[in-house]
């Protein structure tokens, strides 16, 4: 009985992920056939060679698409450096605090600039690098629609006013993701990228000291923490703990562990408190397959959010600066 109801779930998230590509026709899977064939294959060796160098790159990379596509659309606008009116950085917005890897994005770029010029868009390449990073962190293999363009202008208001809150209610949360077109089923599973890298105390500090009496944080897990994050307000901005227990492998552990009162973040915690979310949390533990099945129908959903396509928007250059 679960295994056809998990069935049904599969097909119709199937049924919408098809559905939601012909609303941005111009995107494809074999976009680069002809003016770049080698593209996914120079993403994937350049980010296995940034890898090589910090393991902790696969994190960042997987974080940036969401902060990428969270902001106006899956645009590149959180690479733009410029400044004045109307091209604001969004790097100023308190909410991207401990964003990495924009420049590692510069170098993937510059190696497909050197290979084929002016073809690929940065915004397709911080799609590209997320889905592989979830690859070669031992996550599902995800094809992903490319084509996508990138944006002239950029805001922090617009950052600091789209990008949620680490204490965000539940139904903010959904209304996050199911308004990118994801089932509830699948907005679970799209937090499961908490399954890789770290959260610093800035963000963490509230639940160790302010707790909600609602809070059911494990009180070892609480105790442990607190000795990383020994003060109410942290005495820096470096020091921070791991997302999961196997901060660098791409698994189920986010969900085994927020049924032990382990999540870091409020949002963690309260997806774990809550009678819409819990059931499919306890699904997800149980079965890394279907974790694996759903997060990849929900990742393809948040990849093409607002997605430009000409005549809107460009082929940057360089990621940093429009053309
Ligand atoms: C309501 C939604 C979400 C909230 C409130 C949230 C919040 C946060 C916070 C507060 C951090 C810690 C940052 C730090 O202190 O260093 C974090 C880290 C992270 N988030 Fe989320 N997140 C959400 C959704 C997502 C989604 C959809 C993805 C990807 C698909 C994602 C991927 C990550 C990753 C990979 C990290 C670790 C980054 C690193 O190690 O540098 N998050 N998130
Ligand atoms: C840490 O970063 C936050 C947010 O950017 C800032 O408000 C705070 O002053 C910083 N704290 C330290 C100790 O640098």
């Amino acid at each position: 009985m679960m295994g056809r109801i998990k069935i049904v779930v599969l097909v119709v998230s199937l049924f919408l992920g098809t559905w939601v590509v012909p609303h941005n026709a111009q995107l494809s899977y074999n976009y680069y056939k002809a003016s770049c064939p080698n593209a996914e294959g120079i993403v994937r060796r350049e980010l296995l060679r940034i890898s090589l160098l910090d393991s902790t790159a696969p994190a960042a990379f997987l974080r940036l698409l969401f902060h990428d596509c969270q902001v106006q659309g899956c645009d590149a606008s959180i690479l733009l450096d410029v400044h004045g009116p109307g091209t604001d950085s969004e790097m100023k917005s308190y909410r991207n605090f401990a964003i990495r890897k924009r420049e590692a994005v510069e170098q993937i770029k510059s190696a497909l600039e050197a290979e084929c010029p002016g073809k690929v868009s940065c915004a397709d390449i911080i799609a590209m690098a997320a889905r592989e990073s979830v690859s070669l962190s031992g996550g599902p293999r995800i094809g992903i629609p490319l084509g996508r363009k990138d944006v002239r202008t950029c805001s922090h208001q617009r950052a600091d006013s789209y990008l949620p809150s680490p204490s965000i209610s539940v139904d903010g949360f959904l209304q996050t993701f199911v308004s990118k077109g994801m089932s509830l089923e699948e907005s679970v599973a799209i937090l499961g990228a908490h399954t890789l890298g770290v959260g610093h105390c800035l963000n963490i500090v509230d639940r160790l000291y302010n707790p909600a009496p609602t809070d059911r944080m494990n009180i070892a897990f609480r105790a442990r923490l607190r000795l990383k994050c020994p003060t109410r307000i942290p005495l820096d901005n470096i020091t921070f703990v791991s997302n999961d227990l196997t901060p660098g492998i791409f698994d189920n552990q986010y969900f085994v562990r927020l049924l032990a009162g382990k999540g870091l973040f409020h949002i963690d915690a309260n997806i774990a408190a809550d009678s819409r979310t819990l059931p499919i949390i306890r699904n997800f533990a149980a079965d890394q397959n279907y974790f694996f099945r759903v997060f990849s129908t929900a990742f393809v959903k948040l990849s093409l959010t607002n997605v430009l396509s000409p005549p809107r928007g460009e082929v940057r250059r360089q990621c940093s600066h429009v053309n």
